[in-house]
Parts: C-alpha cells; sequence; structure tokens
C-alpha cells in the first residue's frame, strides 16, 4: 500500500464529502429554514455565513485540485511505466476523456460555489436566485463523483485468494506483462 496515494485519497474524498455535504445541507436545510425569517434577518444570516464559509469554500477547492491533480499524474505515470494494456489501456478505457469530463465540471462546480459564497457584482446573478444555482451545483457535484466512481472502476476490482494470500486489486498480473489483473480489468 502506497501511503501517499491513500494521504491523497483521503485528502480528496473527505473534501469531496465536505463540499457535496454542505451543498446539500445549503440547498435543503438551511435555505427552507431561512425562508421562514424577514429579509433583513435574513440579509444578516447570509452575510454570517458567508464569513465562515468561505475559507471552507477556498480551503477546499485547493484541496480537490491540489489531490486530484496529484493523482492523476500519478496514476498516469504508474499505467505509462508499467506498459497496461500494450500502452493502449488510456484510450481502449476512455480514461482521459472521463477525466476530462470530470474536470470541466468541477470548474463550473467551483465558480458557482465561489459565486454562492461572494460578494462581487459579477456574481450578484447567482446569489439573486440561490435556490436554483445551489440545485444545479449539487447536481453538477453528484454527476462529479459518478464519473470519479466510474473512473475507478476501471481499474479496481474483486480482491481474490492466490496461494493462500489475498491479492488485493491493482496489483500486478501474474502474466508480468504489468497489465492490470485480469480480476481488474475491463474486458
Ligand atoms: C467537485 C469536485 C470534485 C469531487 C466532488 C470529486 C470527487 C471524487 C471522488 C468521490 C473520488 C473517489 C472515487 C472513488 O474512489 O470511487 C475522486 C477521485 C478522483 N478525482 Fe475527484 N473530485 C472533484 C474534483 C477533482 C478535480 C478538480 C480533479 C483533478 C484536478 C480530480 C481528480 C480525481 C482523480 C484523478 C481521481 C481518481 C480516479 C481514479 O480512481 O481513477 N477530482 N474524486
Amino acid at each position: 500500500m502506497d501511503p501517499t496515494l491513500l494521504l491523497l485519497r483521503w485528502a480528496h474524498i473527505l473534501a469531496a464529502i465536505i463540499a457535496v455535504g454542505g451543498l446539500a445541507f445549503a440547498r435543503f436545510g438551511l435555505l427552507p429554514a431561512m425562508s421562514e425569517f424577514d429579509a433583513a434577518t435574513r440579509d444578516r444570516l447570509h452575510d454570517a455565513i458567508r464569513r465562515r464559509w468561505l475559507p471552507w469554500v477556498i480551503g477546499g477547492i485547493t484541496l480537490l485540485l491540489a489531490s486530484g491533480l496529484a493523482n492523476f499524474l500519478l496514476f498516469n505515470a504508474r499505467v505509462k511505466a508499467e506498459g497496461w494494456g500494450g500502452g493502449l489501456w488510456m484510450r481502449q478505457t476512455s480514461y482521459h476523456a472521463l477525466f476530462g469530463a470530470k474536470f470541466l465540471l468541477a470548474l463550473v462546480i467551483f465558480y458557482f460555489a465561489s459565486g454562492l459564497v461572494g460578494r462581487g457584482q459579477g456574481t450578484q446573478w447567482i446569489r439573486n436566485a440561490r435556490a436554483t444555482w445551489l440545485s444545479v451545483t449539487l447536481g453538477l457535484a453528484v454527476a462529479v463523483v459518478m464519473i470519479s466512481g466510474w473512473m475507478r472502476q476501471l481499474h479496481t476490482g474483486p480482491n481474490e485468494m492466490i496461494d493462500g494470500g489475498v491479492r488485493m486489486a491493482g496489483d500486478l498480473d501474474a502474466t508480468g506483462d504489468g497489465s492490470p489483473p485480469a480480476a481488474d480489468r475491463e474486458e
């Protein structure tokens, strides 16, 4: 087990949980509850929340970008060094296309998440329709989690017993050609 990869995974998944959880709470808990207050109280609450939540948004985006890019580069290097699928694994699985789609969606999510807690005039239109853009951002974030799970499934699979021990998904195949073990491959 690689401790760097494990740390990156922990950081990435925890940041994703906070991001998606925060969006769901804001859309389905906070926003409906705030509609019970008058406009002046709502504005004060929004401002008080904004000041406290902004560092979490900036920190979350930074962590997701840093851990995600590192993860992507390390995985690419491994696939290349071990010659998965005779060098064709990325093309056969469309991994790069999935990554590209995920990355673009993540940038849109980051934009809306920043706009929702921002103060700039340029993003006021987002805060004028908070419920709509929170729903859109949450939907995009769910799509990103689904694409991420898909990407992961492309190179992991069930563990199996070999010679009395457990061979972990992701270990090299007995063929020694560097491709993922048969149990891990999408045929
Ligand atoms: C809203 C933003 C994001 C969310 C909610 C998110 C969510 C996730 C989740 C849940 C996983 C783990 C999937 C699993 O283990 O089943 C994952 C993996 C990953 N993410 Fe993200 N992510 C986000 C942004 C990013 C960004 C910006 C990048 C790249 C710059 C990135 C790159 C990756 C990579 C390379 C993996 C590993 C996929 C694999 O196992 O092959 N993510 N992401």
